[in-house]
Parts: structure tokens; C-alpha cells; sequence
């Protein structure tokens, strides 16, 4: 008798319970046909993490589409190209750090901080097509830099690159054992202690220097001479350059009032140009002033703003290419065609293609706190730099799958 009620409990509550699967099934299967579109682009999918069916009962806007594609995992590739791939949705995803805990985030990209609520932004992550891109691993990658030296010179877009490299590291050592210097925006550093390693950031836009004169205030952009603080940066282990953004600066934004170049002051001078022999004369550095047996050589490529407000209140990635802004992309030739070139190998982390999709992920209205924001009540959304966390730890994950790769040989020269 009481066998009997207990089966039929049990056959009950199975039957409710595959009811209840089949209703969230159907729910997703209705708004998988209104999301096709975004199937259509290679580089986004929206994925659940495990790639097995997880009836999800949180229908946040990027999640709604679930998509089941079981990937050959290939940890020998010989040639991958890590920043062809997709970024995959997962609602599940945690950054790295915490922002809050983070004693390095300026306010530009404390998005959080500044009062952003939604944050689906920092739930995506970037899958290779070719290969897995190893997890980035905070306490390996500190024993790959002990007793060595980082340095990140470039503009305030490397700047946020540093600040995220800092965050991801800090997060695996105790307070106590963290060197941190930030006062200055030139000049930051972070140090492990216990690894003897540390990540410094040099603010140098043009790579080349600015100088101005005493007498009169011109600026004057020396082509031919790199930055003055380049004595500072000998003996790295590892570097990583940028330049982009300061040299399409038109009008006001525009740094410089003089070109100089063999010795002559010059005032009328392509952009491309200008930004060639400047190039040159940062490749020349390179060959002549770095041990290329222990120096490793990285360039950033350019980070793409979505200019004209276009990040103003999105919070997805761009689904449509069609909306894809992008960077003139003769200087974008220039920086890569200077670096094919070199002798010495240069590792270019090419992430403007990857980043192009991430118009959510800028800091927009949130570049600012809430207080400023309410003080003045028109100002410019920053499209331009990136929350944090956020996608500068995607780029620091492709450096850091770069030095796995690398040490096993994985990944070409190209
Ligand atoms: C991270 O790297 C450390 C040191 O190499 C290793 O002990 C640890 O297991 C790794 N963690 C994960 C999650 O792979
Ligand atoms: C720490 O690293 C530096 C290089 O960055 C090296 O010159 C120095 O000898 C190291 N110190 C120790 C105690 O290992
Ligand atoms: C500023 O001084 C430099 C010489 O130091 C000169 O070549 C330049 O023409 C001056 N500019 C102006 C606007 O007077
Ligand atoms: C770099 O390493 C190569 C091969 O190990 C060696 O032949 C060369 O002399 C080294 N160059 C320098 C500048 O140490
Ligand atoms: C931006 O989002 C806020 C909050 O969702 C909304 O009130 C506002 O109308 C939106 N503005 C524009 C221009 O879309
Ligand atoms: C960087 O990536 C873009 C597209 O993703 C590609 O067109 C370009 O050739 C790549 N540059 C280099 C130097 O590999
Ligand atoms: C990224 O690169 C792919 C392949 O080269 C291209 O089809 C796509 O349009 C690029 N996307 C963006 C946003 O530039």
C-alpha cells in the first residue's frame, strides 16, 4: 500500500518535472527563431558555457538565444590565429577580479563604481575558431614573469591595458606582498614581491617625443627621436607598445604645432607620413637597443572607438558588421607594415577586429561618478576607453595565451 502512493509520488513528480523542462525548451526555441540574425555573424554566438543543454530561467537580454556547437578542442595547433574567433555569451561568467577590490582602476573606467547596473558586458568571453585559448591563470603567469620586468608604453588605451594587467595580477597575491604606485598618469607600476616581477606603464602616445619649445610654447613632434624616456625602459623582458589614436587627433585635439624631422622644423606633412617615419624610427630602437634574445616584443594594434555617441546606452555586442565603425585604416596599414618588415620579431596582438564588435563595453556616460554626472548635465560619452574589468582582460588573456603558445612553440612567428 504504501510502496503503491510512493511510486505514483515519484511518477508524478517526474512527469512535472519533465513538463517543466519541456515549457522552458519551448520558451527558447521561440526566441531562438526571433534571434537568428545574430547566427548569421561568424564572430558572435551566445552560448551556454557547458555546451549541454542548461534550461536557463533568466532571460536576460544577451541570453536568450542558446546555441549548441560542440567545438574540437585542438591544444597542438600549430598555426592559430587567436583573435579570429567569437565571442561567446555566458551568464554564468565572472570577471576575473573585482573591480571594488582593485587598487588600480582610475574612475575613467570604473564603470561599476560610477553606477553602470547593466553588466552583461563583462559575461562575454573570446573563443578561437582555430584552437582553445589557454584560460588565463593569474599565479602561472606571475611565475612566468618571476624576476622579470613588464613594460607597457603608449597611450591612455595602453594605459587601460595596464590597469587591467595590474587588477588580474594583484588578484593573485596578498595585499601585503603588492608594490603599487599610481599616483602619476605618466608613470605607474605594479610589483609581486614574492615573484620579484613587476608591470610598469609609460605614457607615450606618439612612441616618438614631444617636445615644447621654452620660448614660445610650440610643440614640436621629433619623428626622428624616440620618446626621452625610452632610456628607462632597458633591460624589459617584455614590452608592449601602442600608438594610434594621438596621430588622428584633428583640430583642438591635435598635440603638436610642428613637425620635426633631419633636423628641419616642419609644418605641413601627411598623417601617414608623419606616423611611417615615426614607426621607422621606433623599429630602429628595437634592433639597436634591445637584446632580442631576452626582450619580447609585443604591439598592440589599434583599439577602435565607436565615436559620435555610438556606445551610448548599448548593451550588446554589435551583431550587425554592417555597423561596424572603424579606424582610418591607412594608419592601421602603416603600423603593420612597418612591423612586417622588421628583423627583429615583433608579436602584434591584433585586437582592433575583436574589439570592433564591443560597443557595449565602453564606459560611455560611466567614465564618470554619478555626483559629476548629475553636477553637469551635458557631457560627452567616453566611446573611446574600455570598463574594467572588462575587454582589456581579453587582451591581456590573448598576451598571456601568446607566452603559453610561445615557450611550447605552438604559434609561429607570423
Ligand atoms: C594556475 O597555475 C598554477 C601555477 O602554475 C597551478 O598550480 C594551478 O593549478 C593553475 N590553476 C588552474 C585553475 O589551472
Ligand atoms: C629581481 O629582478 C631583477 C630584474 O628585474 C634582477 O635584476 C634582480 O637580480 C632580481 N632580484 C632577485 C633578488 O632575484
Ligand atoms: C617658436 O620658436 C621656434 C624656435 O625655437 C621657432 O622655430 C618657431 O617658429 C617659433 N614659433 C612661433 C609661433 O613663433
Ligand atoms: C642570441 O642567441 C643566439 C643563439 O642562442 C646567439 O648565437 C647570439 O649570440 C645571441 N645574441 C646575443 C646578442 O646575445
Ligand atoms: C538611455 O537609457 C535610459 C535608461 O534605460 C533611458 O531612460 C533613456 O531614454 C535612453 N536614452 C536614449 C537616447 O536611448
Ligand atoms: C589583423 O586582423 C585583421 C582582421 O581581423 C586582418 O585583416 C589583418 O591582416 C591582421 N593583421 C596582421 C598583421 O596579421
Ligand atoms: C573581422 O574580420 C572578419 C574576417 O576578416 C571580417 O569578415 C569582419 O567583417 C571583421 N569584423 C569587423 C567588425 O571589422
Amino acid at each position: 500500500m504504501d510502496t503503491t502512493i510512493i511510486e505514483r509520488w515519484k511518477l508524478c513528480t517526474c512527469a512535472s518535472f519533465i513538463g517543466c523542462i519541456i515549457l522552458v525548451l519551448c520558451l527558447n526555441q521561440s526566441r531562438n527563431s526571433a534571434n537568428l540574425s545574430a547566427l548569421q555573424n561568424p564572430a558572435i554566438s551566445i552560448t551556454s558555457f557547458n555546451q549541454f543543454p542548461t534550461p536557463s530561467i533568466e532571460f536576460s537580454a544577451a541570453s536568450k538565444l542558446i546555441v549548441f556547437r560542440p567545438k574540437a578542442v585542438n591544444h597542438r595547433e600549430d598555426k592559430c590565429n587567436i583573435f579570429d574567433g567569437e565571442w561567446v555569451y555566458d551568464s554564468r561568467a565572472r570577471p576575473l577580479y573585482e573591480g571594488p577590490q582593485c587598487p588600480f582602476l582610475s574612475d575613467q573606467v570604473s564603470c561599476r563604481r560610477n553606477g553602470r547596473s547593466d553588466i552583461n558586458y563583462e559575461k562575454w568571453s573570446w573563443r578561437a575558431k582555430g584552437c582553445e585559448i589557454p584560460r588565463f591563470n593569474a599565479t602561472d603567469m606571475l611565475e612566468r614573469l618571476r624576476g622579470k620586468r613588464v613594460i607597457i608604453v603608449g597611450d591612455s588605451l595602453n594605459r587601460n591595458q595596464w590597469e587591467s594587467l595590474a587588477c588580474l595580477l594583484y588578484s593573485a597575491v596578498p595585499p601585503s606582498r603588492a608594490y603599487i604606485e599610481t599616483r602619476s598618469s605618466v608613470y605607474k607600476v605594479f610589483r609581486a614581491k614574492d615573484y620579484n616581477c613587476s608591470v610598469e606603464f609609460y605614457w607615450s602616445p606618439f612612441l616618438v617625443q614631444l617636445d615644447v619649445k621654452k620660448e614660445n610654447g610650440t610643440r614640436v613632434l621629433r619623428l626622428d627621436k624616440l620618446s626621452g624616456e625610452a632610456r628607462r625602459w632597458r633591460g624589459a623582458d617584455i614590452m608592449v607598445f601602442n600608438t594610434g589614436h594621438w596621430w588622428a587627433h584633428q583640430g583642438k585635439l591635435r598635440a603638436w604645432d610642428l613637425f620635426q624631422y633631419k633636423g628641419k622644423l616642419v609644418e605641413e606633412m601627411e598623417i601617414e607620413s608623419a606616423l611611417d617615419i615615426a614607426m621607422k624610427t621606433w623599429a630602429r630602437w628595437i634592433r639597436r637597443k634591445l637584446d632580442r634574445n631576452k626582450t619580447r616584443v609585443f604591439f598592440r594594434s589599434i583599439s577602435p572607438s565607436h565615436t559620435g555617441e555610438q556606445c551610448y546606452n548599448e548593451t550588446q555586442p554589435i551583431l550587425d558588421e554592417s555597423d561596424a565603425a572603424s579606424f582610418p585604416k591607412s594608419l592601421t596599414e602603416i603600423i603593420e607594415g612597418t612591423i612586417k618588415v622588421m628583423k627583429s620579431p615583433v608579436r602584434y596582438l591584433n585586437i582592433t577586429n575583436l574589439s570592433q564588435y564591443r560597443r557595449d563595453a565602453h564606459p560611455s556616460i560611466y567614465a564618470r561618478k554619478q555626483e559629476e554626472r548629475q553636477q553637469r548635465k551635458e557631457f560627452h560619452p567616453d566611446c573611446s576607453h574600455w570598463c574594467l574589468p572588462g575587454l582589456p582582460d581579453t587582451w591581456n588573456g590573448l598576451l598571456y595565451a601568446s607566452l603559453v603558445f610561445d615557450t611550447s612553440g605552438h604559434i609561429s612567428d607570423s
